[in-house]
């Protein structure tokens, strides 16, 4: 199975600018070159904050943008996002039966499992007794199959402070459902606006940069944490049975390139 993932596109209404860049101008560059280099996927996920207010003007906008693309979509929400809004824009992306933006995608052995971590008036990721019990039950029916997490906030701490205050506060919870199933063999978040990678007490995870603007690396935060405009990118997961691809596709690269010989 072949998965691209896209993640923190942050969409402001027409004409407005987001730290210098226009969040939609690179979020409709991304579709095209998804649609050009990657048509053969079988999904995309776009992991939330997929606008930067909330507002129902950046949801439509982001409507308008999906019409170009190719491929089957799910949409997870972030911090900046707003439920209500989404829904009132999106009233056909599943939910579930608390009105949280979690779904499944099953494809033979694999199951895709899709998580819904805002939570309103924070920054924070949460998981409530609600979503994790709808977790649980999710797991539980995948048996043997293989499931892959996808979620706006990480399980865990990067090791980048500034974000990390800002993290998913029930990891403990979230990695005794993960043990006690056993099936989970990725997870892929967004976020953090940074590829980063490792395993989580043994579960591989992975994270992606946004399409806008990324969050400087800095370990100590000795000074405000700060955006950076390194190159923005996506990642393009193959999932198979002997294990897990992640590459990243820098869709606004456009470096000059050399054959190897001659
Ligand atoms: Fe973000």
């Amino acid at each position: 199975m072949k998965v691209i993932q896209i993640t923190d596109i942050h969409l402001v209404p027409d004409g407005k600018l987001l730290f210098g860049e226009d969040p939609v101008t690179r979020f409709r560059h991304c579709i095209a070159h998804v649609n050009e280099h990657h048509p053969d996927a079988d999904l995309c996920v776009i992991t939330g904050d997929l606008t930067h207010d909330g507002d129902e003007a950046s949801y439509r906008i982001l409507a308008d943008c999906l019409k170009e693309l190719k491929l089957p979509v799910r949409l997870l929400l972030g911090n900046h996002d707003e439920r209500p809004v989404f829904r009132s824009v999106f009233p056909h992306m599943p939910a579930d039966d608390h009105g949280f933006i979690q779904g499944v995608h099953d494809a033979g052995d694999t199951r895709l499992v899709f998580l819904d971590t805002k939570e309103p008036g924070t920054h924070e990721g949460r998981l409530c007794a609600d979503r994790l019990a709808w977790l649980d039950r999710m797991l539980s029916e995948a048996g043997e199959r293989s499931v892959y997490l996808f979620s706006h906030h990480p399980p865990f701490e990067l090791d980048l402070p500034s974000m990390d205050w800002i993290r998913l506060r029930e990891e403990a919870d979230l990695r005794t459902l993960v043990k006690q199933h056993g099936n989970v063999r990725y997870m892929f978040s967004g976020h953090v606006h940074r590829p980063s990678g490792g395993t989580w007490y043994g579960t591989p995870f992975a994270t992606v940069p946004g399409t806008n603007h990324q969050h400087a690396l800095d370990f100590a935060l000795t000074g405000p944490a700060t955006t950076s405009m390194e190159p923005p990118a996506y990642a393009v997961l193959s999932l198979r049975d002997a294990g897990v691809v992640v590459h990243y596709h820098a869709f606004m690269d456009r470096s000059q390139q050399f054959p190897y010989y001659g």
